[in-house]
C-alpha cells in the first residue's frame, strides 16, 4: 500500500467575523490521503470544502486538531519549511483562478517557475507545453480578462502543475466548463495521476467529475458525512 501523504485528524476552523459573529467552517473533520491517490471533495455549497483545501495548501491555519503532510506535522512546521513545501511540493488552483490580470497566460504560468528555481528557457519551454496540454496553445498571449472561464481556469491548472509538484490541490477545476471539456480535462490529469503517481486532491459539484475520481470524501457542515 502506498505511503499516506495527508492526514487530517479532526481540523477545526472557525472564522470570527465580530466577536459575536463567528463562523465554524470545519467543526472536526477527518482525512487520509495516500500518495498516487485521486480524490474528490464533495458537499453543499458553505460546508467548509474550500476552507479544508486551503489548510491541506498550507494557505491558512486550522484552530484545532493536527495535519500531517508527508509525515511532517504542520503545527510544528516552519514558516520557510511551509514555504519551500507551498513552492516545490504542492500545486493549488484556486477556486477563484487568482491570476495576475495584467501577465499573459504564458507568463502566469512561467511565473509559478520562477518561485520554483527553473531558469528561464526552461520555464518557457514547459510553460508552453503545459497550455498546448490544456488545449490553449492559441491563448498563450491572451490575458485572462482577454480568455472564457473555463480557458482561465486551465491557465490556472497548468500554472499548478508547473512545478511538478507531488500533491495537486484543485477547488473547482472544472467548475466553469461543460461536462465533456470537465471530463477531458480530469482524463489530462488522471494521466498524470498514472504516469507520474502524482496525488490530486479535487473539490467539485460536478457528479461525472467525483465519479471518476477514485475516492470521494462527502462532506456536510463542516465536518465528514
Ligand atoms: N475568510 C472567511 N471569513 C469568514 N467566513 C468565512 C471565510 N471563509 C469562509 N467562510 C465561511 O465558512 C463556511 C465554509 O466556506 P467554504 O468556502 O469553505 O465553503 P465551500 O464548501 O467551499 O462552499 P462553495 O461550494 O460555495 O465554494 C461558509 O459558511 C463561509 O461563509
Ligand atoms: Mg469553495
Amino acid at each position: 500500500m502506498n505511503k499516506t501523504i495527508i492526514k487530517v485528524n479532526q481540523l477545526k476552523k472557525t472564522y470570527a467575523l465580530t466577536k459575536t459573529n463567528q463562523v465554524q467552517a470545519l467543526r472536526g473533520i477527518d482525512m487520509e490521503v495516500r500518495e498516487g491517490d485521486f480524490t474528490a471533495i464533495v458537499g453543499p455549497s458553505g460546508c467548509g470544502k474550500s476552507t479544508l483545501l486551503h489548510m491541506l495548501g498550507l494557505l491558512d491555519t486550522p484552530d484545532e486538531g493536527a495535519l500531517q503532510i508527508d509525515g511532517i506535522d504542520t503545527s510544528k512546521m516552519k514558516e520557510h519549511e511551509a514555504h519551500m513545501i507551498r513552492a516545490h511540493k504542492i500545486g493549488f488552483v484556486f477556486q477563484g483562478f487568482n491570476l495576475i490580470p495584467s501577465l499573459t497566460a504564458l507568463e502566469n504560468v512561467m511565473l509559478a517557475g520562477k518561485y520554483g528555481g527553473m531558469k528561464y528557457g526552461e520555464r518557457k519551454k514547459r510553460a508552453e507545453e503545459l497550455l498546448k496540454s490544456m488545449g490553449l496553445s492559441d491563448r498563450i498571449n491572451h490575458r485572462p480578462n482577454e480568455m472564457s472561464g473555463g480557458q482561465q481556469q486551465r491557465v490556472a491548472l497548468a500554472r499548478a502543475l508547473m512545478n511538478n509538484p507531488s500533491i495537486i490541490l484543485a477547488d473547482e477545476p472544472t467548475g466553469e466548463l461543460d461536462s465533456n471539456t470537465s471530463l477531458e480535462i480530469i482524463n489530462t490529469l488522471k494521466k498524470l495521476n498514472q504516469e507520474r503517481n502524482q496525488t490530486f486532491v479535487i473539490v467539485t459539484h460536478n457528479n461525472d467529475v467525483a465519479n471518476a475520481c477514485k475516492a470521494i470524501l462527502h462532506m456536510k457542515d463542516g465536518r465528514n458525512a
